[in-house]
């Protein structure tokens, strides 16, 4: 048969094609007999730190700024419109503030002087506004001292830009003296942007504190309460642990600034407020209004934990403020104070109510302990100074609580000096778990998926406690959260999974961030003062977090593990609780991929489920106007004599699903 030329050409590329169709199809076997290792219940965690106003502003759902007048500008966040502030003939009053020394936590308060009943008002700004929701009711709080009762009404509104009031409540205050007051507003539309406005009925001398204003619907309802929508979307990830509360606010800019959890507990307005330390951090991002008024404290954390389902995992300051900041020390011999609050930490998390700090614990209304297992000592220190203060620590903490795992930290870099450094010496020391720390460009991910591969696995167990793919530069205020930092995490967390005998505990950071006053990003979640959404990140965290198993099995290829060869990655665990095989597979390539997983070991269901994330573009996002354009959708897959063929797309995170025998 004479062939021509074209039909020559054709059918070289028809073989052509065939010959790369089958070479492309990759063949994976996982053997879900032999588990390699258990899964910790920790592997997948949340690491919650206050940056990016994620608690006041953020997670903590009080909606005044500045409520006790304790910012280093007393009136930050107030307003007096109709006032006068440089003369003493103004019209219609005036708010200043006193700062009574006896009072020593909270020694300020605002003495508002009306002499004009219809005209002075007092706005407080909120956190870049307030969010109100129509017929969501609010909780108003306040504390005041009515001078001779000489006002005969405090009038609370919720207002928008054009003053136009949308909620409305009163308090008759009836002391001369300190008395708390109460009352409820109900919004009548929805205002991304409002603020809360007070009048007063009468003239004369009225001081005021603690104006607070929380949603009734918080995350359980409770009062100074959580925000319902940003924890329901950590409860969903189902976090293994909660490390709290950083980062850097750990350390402090100063060991003064430093973060002091005994300060964080008890009565709410005895809470000393403190800078925070992000406030001056980064020029791009000034935000002079950032401060820690600790209405979430320590106690709140730990119950945090707990209605996650996750292990506490409180950090503490080692004595040694941040070392990219002043890097202040703590002499050796005045560090006891600092290894005291370690030790008084664990029993005001386990100890008995008989216990003082078990008592403080108890009458903040949990007698029952929390039951926490380990405890972080230092965030990203470096160097000698660090070994020497660990040593101690790690001494008194396992003299009185052997039991108790201690997590270590390996300073701000994955490799150099500061980490080689720290890495050998606590090796020497046998610790337990070491904290890495890595912003990376997304390169850097798929590149390292084998990090751990040739890790001691007799050495320290491993914290990856702080990573997240840069696309910019790190920190870096044009980082995004884009699909292409996201499915490269992924790639990298499937060398986590598959190094699960040394990484027991592993978390995206930060956590969250607010839309308009951020200063750090990329971010897990995003929020703005009405809603939250999860970034890509998220739902890559998410994947793995909710398809944990129980014990890792092997994946290969051609004998190997799956590391990226041919832009595939793939890790798989089975949970022997739920009896199923998870197979996560992702595709870091341009184009689709054939893969067929050949499941050894176990009789398997004739059909699974395929949960995937894609999306055509790197730069892709999720943001408010399109929170799920990259989420998870959900498929069925056929499974033929323990086979399951799958097309991968260009760009994809996939978890395969099936139920054993
Ligand atoms: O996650 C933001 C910061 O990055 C943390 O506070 C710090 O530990 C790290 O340098």
């Amino acid at each position: 048969m004479k062939l021509n030329l074209i039909t020559k050409i054709t059918l070289c590329g028809l073989l052509l094609n065939g010959f790369y169709g089958q070479a492309q199809k990759t063949n994976l076997v996982v053997n879900t007999s032999n588990t390699v290792t258990k899964i910790q219940p920790t592997m997948y965690g949340v690491f919650f730190e206050d940056i990016n106003f994620a608690a006041d502003g953020g997670l903590y759902a009080e909606m005044i700024k500045n409520r006790s007048f304790e910012f280093d500008t007393p009136l930050m966040g107030w307003e007096q419109p109709n006032s006068d502030t440089h003369s003493f003939n103004n019209e219609s009053g005036i708010a200043t503030t006193i700062k009574a020394l006896e009072n020593k936590t909270n020694p300020s308060f605002c003495r508002v002087l009306v002499k004009n009943d219809t005209g002075f008002e007092m706005i407080n700004v909120g956190f870049r506004g307030m969010g109100i929701k129509k017929d969501a009711q609010y909780n108003l709080s306040l504390k005041a001292a009515n001078h001779n009762g000489a006002i005969k009404k405090i009038i609370i509104q919720f207002i928008d830009k054009d003053k136009k009031v949308l909620g409305e409540t009163s308090i008759v205050p009836t002391s001369n003296d300190w008395k708390e007051y109460s009352a409820q507003l109900t919004a009548i539309q929805t205002e991304a942007k409002a603020q809360l406005k007070i009048t007063f009925e009468g003239t004369g001398t009225i001081d005021l504190d603690m104006i607070s204003l929380f949603p009734e619907d918080t995350w359980m309802h409770r009062k100074n309460g959580m925000r319902k929508d940003i924890v329901q979307l950590l409860y969903d990830m189902k976090p293994g642990f909660l490390r709290f509360p950083g980062g850097c606010i750990v350390e402090g800019r100063t060991l003064a600034q430093r973060y002091q959890w005994k300060k964080t507990v008890g009565d709410v307005a005895k809470r000393e407020t403190l800078i925070n330390r992000w406030n001056t951090e980064f020029s791009h991002k000034p935000a002079p209004d950032y401060f820690q008024t600790f209405g979430l404290g320590f106690f709140e954390y730990f119950q945090l934990a707990e209605d996650l389902g996750a292990q506490p995992l409180p950090i503490l300051s080692c004595g040694m403020a941040c070392q990219f900041n002043t890097g202040e020390l703590v002499p050796m011999e005045e560090l006891d104070p600092y290894v005291q609050d370690a030790l008084d930490l664990i029993q005001f998390a386990n100890g008995s109510v008989e216990t003082p700090w078990g008592r403080v614990r108890s009458e903040m209304g949990h007698p029952k302990p929390f039951n926490l297992k380990f405890i972080g000592v230092g965030n990203e220190q470096w160097g000698p100074d660090y070994i020497a203060r660990y040593k101690v620590f790690e001494k008194a903490i396992k003299d009185k609580y052997p039991n108790m795992t201690i997590v270590s930290g390996a300073g701000p870099f994955p490799e150099g000096d500061y980490f080689d450094y720290g890495m050998q010496e606590l090796k020497k020391l046998n610790a337990e778990i070491v904290d890495e720390h890595y912003y990376k460009n997304p390169q850097w991910f798929r590149e390292n998926a084998t990090r751990y591969d040739n890790y001691d696995r007799k050495g320290p167990k491993i914290f990856a406690g702080e990573y997240a793919a840069q696309s910019v530069a790190i920190a870096s205020p044009d980082n995004k959260n884009n699909w292409e930092c996201a499915f490269s995490e992924a790639a990298f967390m499937t060398g986590l999974e598959r190094n699960a005998e040394v990484l027991n505990l592993t978390s995206y950071a930060p956590l969250m961030a607010h839309e308009e006053a951020w200063q750090w990003t990329p971010d897990l979640l995003w929020f703005n003062n009405l809603e939250a959404y999860g970034s890509a990140n998220y739902y890559v965290q998410k994947l793995f977090a909710t398809n944990r198993g129980t014990d890792l099995i092997n994946i290969t290829k051609d004998g190997k593990p799956v590391t990226g060869q041919n832009d595939l990655y793939a890790s798989a665990v089975k949970d022997v609780v739920s009896k199923e095989v998870i197979v996560k597979l992702v595709n870091t390539s341009a184009t689709t991929q054939e893969v067929n997983v050949d499941l050894k070991g176990s009789k398997l269901a004739s059909k699974g489920t395929l949960t995937t994330l894609t999306s055509a573009n790197l730069e892709d996002e999720n943001s408010f106007a399109n929170p799920k354009n990259i989420s998870p959708t959900e498929s069925e897959i056929k499974v033929k004599n323990n086979n399951a063929l799958t097309s991968l797309p260009a760009y994809s995170v996939t978890v395969l699903k099936i139920k054993m025998k």
